[in-house]
């Protein structure tokens, strides 16, 4: 019954055209962005990329995994286990104190406490795992690993998720670094004068800036002074499936720095950072969580492939979305970023950004390997310029 129905809902899914159904929903919004030279919907239609040829296996990431995607492709080589080899992309970029926006070394919340989010999901059982908010264990997706793997639940937050980390053997550790630690004493000491020297000191009358550039912040400064200004949301996502077809998928983060204690974001939601159902592809997410939460993202892309759209259309359906919640308003969409990523089962990839630039002003890319190399391939972008500057 279940197969029939999905055939019959894809065959007409098709013949209908995709194109003209997801149109009608957003007929005004579509309309709107005929004036965008970079928009993909013209006339009302999305149009259609063609979907380059898949290669099995290939492993595709945010472009934080790089230089991990190697180790992803050895494992989907030698293995074929699509989970163990998202997570050898995932976690040396959780264990390294240089990435500032997952695991060690990512910047915490208000309160100077690094909170992390993750999941993971197996398409070959079709289960799942999630943790949010899991303080002191740097290696959240591993811990998501674990509950898909050895108990009867799904999602554990907060001090249980910690707890549950440390029962099941991870090591509790202090999660900030001195550079993120300094980061967050910049962010205090801009958000409240009792984070700077009182009236009775010499220095009260020093502006900011002057009082963060001490010789302890020398070498971080410039990016101090950035993430303090413009909180980032970086995060990893990272989709495989390998030469039969099987699929798994991760995503991790710290989250939005400086955050309310507690705020999970879409990483560690199942549907929104990440979905996958190997009998279509898998998708995944970066950027403002908030925005993909509201769209359902990793769902959404999902169900798009599944009616038919590459992965690159199908990313770009859900920022669609999100631009349809704000009304096409540039002035808003562009105090943030959010990027999809896609992978469906014949190795076919995509991936699709709100804004096409990052904040050196070039082009943004994500990272593929498709057995021959790891390579950083540039994301489809709805709008040309930088988003972010919330
Ligand atoms: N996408 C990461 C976050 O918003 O927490």
């Amino acid at each position: 019954m279940e197969n029939w129905t999905r055939r019959k809902f894809c065959v007409s899914a098709v013949a209908g055209g995709i194109a003209a159904s997801a149109s009608s929903a957003f007929g005004a919004i579509a309309a709107k962005a005929e004036e965008n030279p970079s928009s993909k919907f013209v006339n009302g239609n999305v149009l259609r990329t063609a979907a380059t040829n898949g290669k099995r296996p290939c492993i595709i990431s945010a472009l934080n995994g790089l230089h991990h995607l190697d180790a992803g492709m050895q494992v989907l080589h030698a293995t074929g286990d699509t989970m163990d080899a998202v997570l050898a992309v995932v976690t040396p970029v959780e264990d390294d104190p240089n990435d500032n926006t997952v695991g060690y070394g990512g910047l915490p919340n208000e309160d100077g406490v690094v909170q992390l989010d993750a999941c993971v999901m197996h398409g070959p059982t079709r289960k799942c795992g999630a943790v949010g908010a899991i303080e002191k264990i740097k290696n959240p997706a591993k811990v998501a690993r674990v509950i898909m793997e050895r108990t009867n639940h799904t999602f554990l937050v907060g001090e249980g998720a910690t707890k549950f980390a440390i029962d099941e053997g991870f090591n509790p550790m202090n999660l900030l670094t001195d550079k993120s630690r300094l980061a967050w004493l910049a962010w205090k000491a801009q958000s409240s004068k009792d984070w700077r020297p009182g009236l009775d000191s010499p220095e009260f009358n020093k502006e900011l800036a002057e009082l963060l550039d001490t010789p302890e912040r020398e070498a971080w400064a410039p990016w101090i002074r950035h993430v303090v200004a413009h909180p980032p949301t970086g995060t990893i996502n990272c989709l495989a499936v390998n030469e039969k077809g099987e699929m798994s998928g991760v995503t991790t983060t710290s989250g939005l720095a400086w955050k309310i204690s507690g705020r999970v974001g879409d990483s560690p939601i199942i549907g929104a950072g990440l979905f996958v159902d190997q009998e279509v592809g898998g998708a995944g997410s970066t950027g403002r969580g908030e925005e993909n939460i509201k769209i359902a993202g990793g769902h959404t892309v999902v169900e798009m492939m599944r009616r038919g759209m590459s992965p690159a259309d199908a990313c770009m359906e859900a920022l669609h979305r999100v631009v349809h919640n704000y009304e096409f308003d540039k002035s808003r969409l562009k105090l943030f970023d959010l990027q999809f990523y896609a992978l469906n089962k014949d190795g076919v990839h995509g991936a699709a950004s709100l804004w096409s630039d990052g904040e050196d002003g070039h082009s943004i890319s994500y990272a593929v390997h498709d057995g021959t190399e790891a390579k950083a391939v540039p994301f489809t972008p709805m709008f040309q310029g930088h988003g972010g500057d919330y």
